[in-house]
């Protein structure tokens, strides 16, 4: 691994996703060594702490990794602390003269990580005084990743991508969606474009239709407050979810370089068709849980989740169904769902690929039963199970004109999920290595916030009865209903392995 030299400045160093997610990271990093003995990190937030603290708590955040304490000395000395009012020019005055400091102490070569990891509102004060206190060092690269949420509607977004690009050039900036760095998601291109007998399927006249869904099973636990100013159409639809449908439904890239890639995912998000309030209603369903219990869980309803308004209308769920407008994939349902407190934790993504046109085989027999021929489904397995799998129909035993299901799977085994890097090491790996692939443009953000404002606005207007499902189940009926009308339904149905066993109870 090719080391990278640098002085990391994270802002929001005391906070929860810094010590769970950041600090593993970077050890991660220091342990494969593309981080070596020349990087500082400074950590910055409003507590006072000192840096023998920070240390404490860089050591802390890493010490289940390695049984190797000597290593995790090492790591933790690179860690600085000042505490800082964001707002205060005064402060940058006094990070500058500490990020310069160790910059030279440990050789960093002029190269800055700035990291804002902290509530977006103050993004935009805070690049604004690290160019005005001259923070940037110009001697070496000078990178910025951001952190979700990129805004909280396209006006808000645009405002802060424009302080941003006063200090940084777009191709400095990383905006995260830790979902880029699934190994799973990232497969999506490999299993588009190294497989002929999938690239050349891949448009409206051989799939039918393509379902996500991003299923949860946990509920908001403490992060109610949070959940309140966001629901799930901000939380998980404007970025990871249209994240995997342009993925999905982008065009194949010239090359496998990151403009190429991220040019093609821009045009599929601005192709997504933006609905009119009716169009809302017909395609989208919103809903938010209600008390309920599966295998002996017991699930609280959101309206009594802490920090919850006990008359709240935010919505725990979406489902919807999407139309990409472009030559490609014009007329293909793009089916989604994504919620809290549902049946089981799962993220997929299923293409179903239309019949063979010649209607020589119309029913297949699936056990005893005789059915229509069921359409060949390739499965992209995202968490917690990584894989692919294909179903593809055979002959029947014992009926010659009948046919079965086959399933062909790959499953990763559990130990080289275990083993394999975080999705923060990998972005954060990217980052150093000035590969943006991985990372949000800012048209992509602006295209999928212009899809989510459309619903948000339309549904302001429109009135909810909620809670409409009930907690431990994939959703409200209405979500089921959407694929019906089309003469589909969803292909993964976890709920029926509970029900069948009576395992979800009111
Ligand atoms: C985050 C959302 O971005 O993604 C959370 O804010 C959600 O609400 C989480 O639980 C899901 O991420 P993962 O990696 O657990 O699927």
């Amino acid at each position: 691994m090719n080391e990278v030299k640098a002085t990391f400045v994270i802002f929001g160093a005391s906070g929860d996703l810094a010590k769970r997610k950041l600090y593993p990271a970077l050890f991660r990093l220091y342990k494969k060594g593309v981080l070596g003995e020349h990087f500082a990190v400074i950590g910055t937030a409003r507590r006072p702490w000192s840096d023998e603290y920070y240390q404490e708590i860089a050591r802390e955040s890493v010490k289940d990794l390695t049984s190797d304490f000597e290593v995790v000395k090492a790591f933790a000395k690179h860690f600085f602390y000042q505490s800082h009012d964001v707002q205060d020019t005064e402060h940058y005055v006094a990070l500058k003269k500490l990020a310069d400091a160790k910059d030279s102490e440990f050789g960093c070569e002029g190269n800055q990580m700035f990291y804002l990891s902290m509530s977006p509102q103050f993004f935009g004060v805070i690049v604004g005084n690290l160019k005005s206190q001259n923070v940037v060092n110009p001697a070496g690269w000078s990178r910025v990743i951001v952190e979700k949420p990129f805004g909280y509607d396209y006006a808000t977004a645009l405002e802060l991508n424009e302080n941003i690009t006063s200090v940084f050039e777009e191709n400095e900036i990383y905006r995260i969606d830790h979902y880029l760095g699934k190994e799973m998601i990232q497969n999506i291109n490999a299993v588009r474009f190294a497989n002929g007998i999938f690239e050349a399927l891949w448009n409206s006249r051989h799939i039918d239709n393509i379902q996500i869904t991003f299923a949860e099973s946990l509920g908001v636990e403490e992060r109610g407050g949070y959940y309140e100013t966001s629901g799930a159409l901000k939380d998980m639809v404007q970025n990871h979810l249209l994240q995997v449908v342009a993925l999905l439904t982008m065009d194949p890239p010239a090359t496998l370089a990151d403009e190429d890639i991220r040019n093609e995912k821009i045009k599929a998000l601005e192709a997504l068709k933006i609905y009119t309030p009716s169009e809302v209603a017909t395609n989208i369903v919103r809903g938010q849980y209600g008390e309920g219990g599966i295998d002996g869980r017991r699930y609280n309803s959101y309206r009594a989740e802490d920090n919850v308004n006990p008359h709240s209308d935010v919505e725990t769920f979406v489902a919807g169904r999407l139309s990409v407008e472009t030559a490609r994939f014009d007329g293909v349902p793009i089916y989604f769902r994504t919620g809290k407190s549902m049946t089981e934790k799962g993220t997929r993504i299923n293409v179903v690929f239309k019949n063979s046109e010649l209607g020589l085989y119309d029913s297949c027999v699936v056990g005893k039963y005789t059915a229509p021929l069921q359409p060949n489904v390739l499965t992209i397995y995202i968490q917690p199970t990584e894989g692919v799998s294909i179903t593809i129909n055979g002959k029947n035993l014992e009926d010659n004109l009948a046919t079965d299901i086959f399933p062909l799977g790959y499953r990763r085994p559990e130990i080289e999920i275990e083993q394999a890097p975080e999705a923060y090491e990998k972005l954060i790996q990217d980052a150093l290595y000035g590969d943006s692939s991985n990372f949000s443009h800012w048209k992509e953000v602006a295209a999928s916030w212009k899809v989510v404002d459309a619903i948000k606005s339309a549904w302001t207007d429109q009135s909810v009865d909620f809670p409409n499902y009930q907690a431990g189940t994939m959703g409200p009926k209405a979500a089921f209903d959407l694929l019906e009308q089309d003469g589909n339904e969803w292909v993964w149905k976890p709920d029926v392995w509970y029900r069948e066993r009576n395992l979800i109870k009111k």
